[in-house]
């Protein structure tokens, strides 16, 4: 059983990374999830997350966190998530509230207080979690790894050279990434083929409210996508964050050294990977490459249909 904690930015695609984990209970252990500014403001994102929770009746602990990124003001995601982030649902009810603490300390405290090692899951601009290693550099020995969504080797979305989440904080980012604790990065390389097909869409109807949901966000989303040249489907990006531990197998990849660019005019945020020969020492990512799409797909619906059957009940 692998202890999680998932930083997130509720987002469509961070709806259904968080789905894939909810419906998993067997190989993760949610210890809670935290916030962070990014596809929207911070209080949209927790409003965002804590339908979603009252959704599926997930009483998990929710810390709201970093309002900006460490030294830009925040640019959010609007032109993919909407005017909330996430947008294209009809949820409206909240169950939940945030805990008093916000989403550094929550960290910290879950991590220190732990037996063993937590997996940090990161969704979202790496803010919150370059606060936490600046802040309590004695938390580092006990992260195990970080599996975050963010970057790409050979290809960029919010600028030619940077992702959106790498984008919105380098400074946050260049922190994380230089932290020496694993990383498991999926990168644009590997989540722009992570796409659920237009076609595939059909597979959500007639079954129950969370696939409904799910359907809802994919209809919204879709139009982005096709307005932006994916014109067989979406792409699911932050999924892949968890379903590579779900199964590893079935993705592909390479040990890089990843140096995040801060300064550049036309590249900052960039994932600049040491494409030369470099001691294992030195490799401070696993990127992911590539993925057995159906598999992954697949992945998706059965954890929805766990989650539909369990509503139901
Ligand atoms: C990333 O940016 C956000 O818009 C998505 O939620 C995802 O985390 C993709 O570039
Ligand atoms: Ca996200």
């Amino acid at each position: 059983m692998r202890r999680i904690i998932i930083d997130c930015d509720p987002g469509h695609d961070d709806a259904i990374a968080i789905l894939l984990a909810l419906a998993h209970p067997d190989k993760f252990k949610i210890e809670g999830i935290t916030t962070v500014g990014g596809n929207h403001n911070v209080d949209k994102i927790t409003d965002n997350l804590l339908k979603l929770l009252t959704l599926v009746d997930k009483d998990i602990k929710v810390a709201k966190g970093a309002k900006s990124p460490l030294v830009c003001p925040l640019v959010t995601g609007e032109e993919a998530h909407g005017g909330t982030g996430m947008d294209g649902h009809n949820l409206s009810d909240i169950k939940f509230k945030p805990i008093a603490k916000g989403a550094v300390e929550f960290m910290k405290d879950i991590i220190t207080e732990a037996s063993e090692k937590i997996t940090l899951i990161a969704i979202g601009p790496l803010t919150n979690i370059a606060m936490l290693f600046s802040t309590f550099p004695e938390v580092k020995e006990k992260v195990e790894l970080i599996s975050l969504m963010g970057g790409g080797i050979n290809e960029g979305n919010k600028t030619a050279a940077a992702e959106f989440n790498i984008y919105v904080d380098p400074e946050a980012a260049k922190i994380v990434f230089d932290s020496g604790i694993p990383i498991v990065m999926s990168g644009l390389d590997v989540t722009n083929k992570a796409q659920m097909y237009y076609t595939e869409f059909k597979r959500l109807k007639g079954k129950g409210k969370v696939s409904a949901f799910v359907n809802d966000l994919l209809d919204f989303y879709s139009i982005f996508s096709r307005k932006f040249g994916y014109d067989k489907g979406s792409a699911l990006h932050d999924p892949c964050a968890i379903a590579y531990l779900l199964n590893p197998d079935i993705f592909t990849a390479k040990k890089y050294h990843i140096d995040i660019e801060t300064t550049g005019t036309v590249t900052r945020g960039m994932t600049v990977a040491d494409r030369r020969k470099l001691p294992e020492g030195r490799l401070n990512a696993n990127v992911l490459l590539d993925l057995d799409r159906e598999a992954f797909v697949n992945m998706i619906f059965n954890a929805l249909d766990i989650l539909d059957t369990e509503c139901n009940s």
